[in-house]
């Protein structure tokens, strides 16, 4: 049976360490402010904009919530991130995705300066993951390695097969395994739907990720004797025995992946707790290049 890679736990020992940078920065005369934007009444995203204010909050940080009607134009919601931007007491904004339909969310991801970008989306600061000298780097890539890296599981010289390469999760997370270092040198494939294999591919990894969107993706025959399974997936499926007659799942197996697998992240409490967190990490770093500390990243 397959250690479990617990997020909640290891999130909850990130979140501890920030405090304590955090309680530095207060004492110093900065309360690092992070706002986010929340367009629109999607229910998951309300549901993750007020677990985001609640984490923050709770470390000290100023976290809010700016809320925005569906209805708001491109050039309205354009012009508040750019307020924001000059918001010398803002450090961190982060606009929650999904936009409603009809607004471009490019454009408006550029809008936010990216000593600003938490979220580590906009093309400067991608680009700069890409070359191999990040600044911030995309809060669920940043958690899948920090996780793995406290709980020793060794990344460097590994095969990591990555099964999704979306610019929020996939792609991002190859850049970030193939940086130099402990907490990178990995050599990494990425897959998707148009993959061949996909089966043949994902069995070559020591470390599997999937991060798709469709439950059990990633089935036991999938997976190498002792790998490490880190499942990105957040889906929910009807279950007539759970309250409310459903549950979240990810994209892996879970149960017959944990009796092949070295480690494995559950869902939930694995990769999600960890997302928050890394988003407060980064917020932290930004408001510490604003008071002018010195950029310590752990
Ligand atoms: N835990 C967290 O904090 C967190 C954060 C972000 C996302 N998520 C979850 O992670 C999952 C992925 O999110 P995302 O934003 O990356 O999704 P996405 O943008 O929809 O990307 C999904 C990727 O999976 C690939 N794919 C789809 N079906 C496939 C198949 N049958 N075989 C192989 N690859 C397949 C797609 O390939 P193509 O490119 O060819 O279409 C795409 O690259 C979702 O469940 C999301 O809710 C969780």
């Amino acid at each position: 049976m397959a250690n479990i890679l617990d997020g909640k736990a290891t999130a909850a020992a990130v979140r501890d360490e920030l405090k304590e940078r955090v309680d530095r920065l207060r004492e110093a005369g900065t309360v690092p402010r992070l706002v986010v934007l929340l367009v629109g009444e999607d229910p998951a995203s309300q549901v993750y904009v007020r677990n985001k204010g609640k984490a923050a909050r709770k470390i000290g940080i100023d976290g809010e919530t700016l809320e925005l009607p569906a209805t708001i134009s491109q050039t309205e919601l354009e012009a508040r991130v750019r307020e924001l931007g000059d918001d010398p007491s803002v450090h961190g904004i982060l606009v929650q995705l999904p936009l409603p339909k009809g607004l471009d969310e490019e454009r408006v991801v550029r809008c936010i300066p990216p000593s600003k970008d938490v979220d580590g989306l906009h093309p400067v600061n991608v680009g700069d993951l890409a070359r191999g000298t990040p600044a911030f780097a995309p809060c669920t890539p940043a958690g899948c390695v920090e996780l793995l890296v406290r709980h020793g599981v060794e990344i460097a010289g590994r095969h990591v097969v990555i099964v999704g390469r979306s610019n929020l999760v996939g792609r991002p997370l190859a850049s970030l395994l193939l940086l130099k270092g402990a907490r990178g040198d990995a050599s990494t494939t990425v897959c998707h739907s148009r993959s061949r294999n996909l089966a043949d591919i994902v069995r070559q990894g020591d470390i599997v990720v999937a991060a798709v969107g469709r439950p059990n993706t990633i089935t036991a025959d999938m997976v190498r004797p002792g790998a490490v399974v880190v499942d990105v997936g957040i889906n929910r499926i009807d279950d007539p025995s759970a309250k409310g007659g459903s549950r979240l799942v990810g994209d892996v197996d879970y149960d017959a992946v944990a009796d092949v697998a070295s480690w494995i992240t559950p869902v939930p409490g694995g990769v999600g707790p960890m997302t928050i967190a890394m988003l407060l990490a980064n917020t932290v770093q930004a408001a510490e290049a604003h008071a002018g500390s010195a950029l310590v990243r752990s």
